[in-house]
């Protein structure tokens, strides 16, 4: 199955606790390409778990809808893969992620350890869903297993229909720099579309890199989450050249009535406000009273008062 092409070059990054429904209905309302819902259990999808399933739900402004899994064992991936292609479009298979709880069932990045057991596992899903079957991976293990173009081969000979990968290993988490000459690499290395992941935090980063290592998408994350507004700067910038700076509270606002009509949980509410006021003057104050509200009236309340 081909990749589909995509309205903007600029993709929503899955970011657990983070995309939910409502912050993926805004990126999109800002011109994101694509959203990615954050990882899901496979288990939990096979098990019908009810917050999981809750990940899964999806705006009407999500025109193409992609999904991320994760897990270990195979036949589980497979059914949770089936469950969801009555739903999606795209289905990504996650190993990057190096979170601790993730890789000691072997998933996750764990999997790039074994690049034929994703081959697999991308072979089955392809065969079992006739869906879009994507893969997320990061450079490579450490520095002395740097293996983002094997893996990404393995993929695309498995039938993946795009990689992305983010340029950091998974010893350094979110340290250091990501390796955009690597991904470049990987570009170069393949046929099927590559995703280029790690450190685009402005639209001029956006259009360096994207020139630089000849990508076909780009993925944002971290700078998404603190200013969705980015998806709007970045089409602005490769336009006309210039941007607006951002409007942090209205962002957040039109945040609020999507995460209200989606009864987005009033944790995550007040964990976007405070990601929301990043960079903006004494945001650091403010944070700090916002984390003591106990509800959305006074979170609402100190917001109005800036
Ligand atoms: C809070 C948070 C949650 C994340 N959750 C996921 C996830 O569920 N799946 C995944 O593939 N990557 C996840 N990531 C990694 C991002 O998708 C992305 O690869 C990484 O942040 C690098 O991109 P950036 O420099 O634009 O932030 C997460 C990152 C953050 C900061």
């Amino acid at each position: 199955m081909k990749f589909p092409k995509l309205s903007s070059k600029a993709i929503l990054a899955p970011m657990a606790g983070v995309t939910d429904v409502a912050f993926r209905a805004l990126a999109r309302k800002y011109g994101a390409g694509l959203t990615y819902t954050e990882f899901v259990s496979s288990a939990a999808i096979v098990r019908n778990n009810k917050t999981t399933k809750r990940m899964t739900l999806t705006d009407p402004s999500e025109k193409i809808k992609a999904v991320q899994i994760f897990g270990n064992n195979q036949d589980e991936l497979v059914q949770a893969a089936k469950i969801l292609a009555k739903d999606f479009d795209i289905i990504d298979l996650n190993c990057g992620c190096p979170a601790y709880k993730v890789l000691k069932i072997g998933a996750g990045s764990e999997l790039l350890k074994k690049p034929e057991i994703i081959g697999s596992i991308v072979e089955k899903l392809v065969k079992a869903t006739n869906k879009i079957i994507t893969v997320k991976i990061r450079s490579g293990i450490d520095e002395k297993h740097i293996n983002a173009i094997k893996v990404a081969k393995v993929a695309e000979n498995a039938g993946a229909s795009a990689v992305t990968v983010h340029g950091r290993t998974v010893k350094q988490g979110y340290s250091n720099t990501a390796d955009w000459d690597l991904i470049k690499k990987v570009k170069e290395s393949l046929n099927i579309p590559v995703i280029g992941n790690g450190d685009i935090n402005s639209p001029e980063a956006f259009k360096e890199k994207l020139e630089e290592s000849g990508v076909d998408y780009m993925m944002i994350g971290r700078a998404a989450m603190i200013n969705p507004y980015i998806f709007k700067q970045i089409s602005d910038y490769i336009k006309t050249g210039k941007y607006k700076s951002p409007d942090k509270l209205e962002s957040f606002f039109e945040y609020m009535k999507l995460a209200k009509k989606y009864n987005i949980p009033y944790n995550s509410i007040k964990h976007h406000a405070i990601k929301f006021t990043k960079g903006i003057d004494s945001g650091s104050a403010i944070r700090i009273k916002m984390s003591q509200c106990k509800d959305i009236d006074s979170l609402k309340k100190i917001l109005k008062n800036l």
